[in-house]
């Protein structure tokens, strides 16, 4: 499974990328305005400046041509740029079109498997199941990304899935049990992925043991 950060934050992505284990960046309108930033434009360039893995940019349009217009804009930026595009009508319009021209796109917002499947249909690279939107409202997220991959296996799209709204790192483990393609994680969650206390433990008993030891001088 690989790993992208759900992040516009370029510190939290140098410091995932030191760790040897991150594939690619997600960003959404809410990441980027939490930066402070009214460009983003600037950021994705600055983004995909650092790491060669896909970097996905969201448009702000909501309607079939402006979208089009500012994912031409966006796929412009870099070729590690995907444009993520709304899962609406006008989204899947806006997809078909942009994916035919060779420009990647992933569908956001996606809540259920059969506005999955519609993306694929549409030509989308990736896709993006909200997975603790849904556990929220009580629906098992990752169970909608089960029935996704059953689809995709049923019919041989190369659509790729990302896990997103990831809180915590059990959707990590479970996205990997069930073969997802991508989890896209917060860096929060990245930190907690390491951690275990009975390492901790484990780490400071051997540590106290050590201590305990007198070494001779040879
Ligand atoms: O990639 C989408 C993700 O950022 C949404 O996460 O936590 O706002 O539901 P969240």
């Amino acid at each position: 499974m690989k790993f992208f950060i759900d992040t516009a934050n370029l510190e939290e992505i140098k410091e995932a990328a030191s760790y040897g284990f991150l594939d690619g960046v997600t960003t959404n309108p809410s990441l980027i305005a939490k930066e402070g930033l009214s460009d983003q434009n600037k950021r994705i360039k600055a983004i995909c400046e650092l790491t060669p893995g896909p970097v996905s940019a969201e448009v702000l349009a909501c309607e079939t041509e402006p979208m089009i217009k500012e994912a031409r804009q966006l796929a412009a930026i870099a070729s590690n740029v995907v444009v993520k595009i709304p899962m609406t009508m006008s989204g899947l319009q806006a997809c078909s079109i942009l994916s035919g021209d060779g420009i990647k796109v992933n569908v956001t917002l996606v809540f259920t498997s059969i506005q999955a499947l519609l993306a694929a249909k549409a030509g989308a690279s990736y896709v993006s199941p909200f997975v603790g939107r849904l556990d929220d409202i009580g629906v098992d997220g990752l169970n909608v990304v089960e029935e996704i991959l059953g689809i995709y296996d049923n019919y041989e799209f190369i659509t790729e899935i990302i896990v997103a709204s990831v809180r915590h790192p059990q959707h990590v483990a479970r996205a990997a049990l069930i073969g997802a393609d991508i989890c896209t994680i917060p860096f929060s969650v990245i930190k907690r992925l390491a951690s275990h206390p009975l390492t901790d433990d484990g780490l400071a008993k051997f540590m106290a043991d050590h201590g305990k030891v007198k070494f001779s001088s040879h």
